[in-house]
């Protein structure tokens, strides 16, 4: 069994295409990576409760934890973890239970609560905390804790949402690489 994808009730982690996991990462459960994902040292995800997906060319930077809230009567979805295309995560995030869109950066130290909805292209600032529940506007940058909408991003920044995300595939191909 490889100690770093792991299964919760026979449910293994399902990888796409060049994904780089690095080695010391611990992904259990319910987990789908896209392609092209990497997961950098020491990420601890958990999809056992619920589930995470990660969708294509996103990136979960150092030490970061992903995990999710189970089902129960008052609501039965849980919150399952959604991350989707070109995302970055960077070091040392939580992301609990919440969905985030594409072309999203995620600052380093950020944390993210359940059911909160972070939408396509926007940059939550380093160390900033998103409340349960809050939506985040695409197209801003938030800052705080908690997050409050600081300004609608300029246009490099926009441009630097997927430049980002493009640099990890990049690195991450290197990574492959030089595991082989
Ligand atoms: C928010 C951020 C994008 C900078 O935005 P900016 O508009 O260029 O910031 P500025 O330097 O002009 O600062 C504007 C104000 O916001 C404050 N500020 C900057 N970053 C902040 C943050 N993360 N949280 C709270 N306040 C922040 C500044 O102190 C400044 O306050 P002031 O007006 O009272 O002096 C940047 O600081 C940041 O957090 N980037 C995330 C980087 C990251 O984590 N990348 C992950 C991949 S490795």
């Amino acid at each position: 069994m490889s100690s770093v994808l792991r299964s919760y009730k026979g449910i293994y982690p399902e990888v796409g295409e060049r994904v780089y996991i690095d080695p010391t990462s611990v992904l259990v459960g319910d987990i789908t990576l896209g392609n092209d994902v990497s997961i950098w040292p020491l990420v601890a995800a958990r999809g056992d409760v619920n589930h995470i997906r990660i969708g294509d060319r996103s990136n979960v930077q150092d030490g970061s934890v992903l995990h999710v809230t189970h089902k129960n009567k008052e609501n039965p979805e849980g919150y399952p973890l959604i991350i989707g295309e070109d995302v970055t995560v960077g070091h040392k995030v939580m992301l609990h239970g919440c969905t985030v869109g594409n072309k999203v950066l995620v600052g380093m130290g950020a944390i993210v609560l359940d059911g909160a909805i972070i939408e396509d292209e926007v940059m939550v600032g380093a160390g900033s905390l998103v409340p349960p529940g809050k939506r985040l506007e695409s197209g801003y940058l938030y800052v705080g804790s908690p997050v409050k909408q600081a300004r609608p991003l300029k246009e490099e920044e926009r441009a630097f949402l997927q430049k980002s995300s493009d640099n990890y595939v990049a690195t991450k191909n290197d990574y492959i690489e030089e595991a082989n």
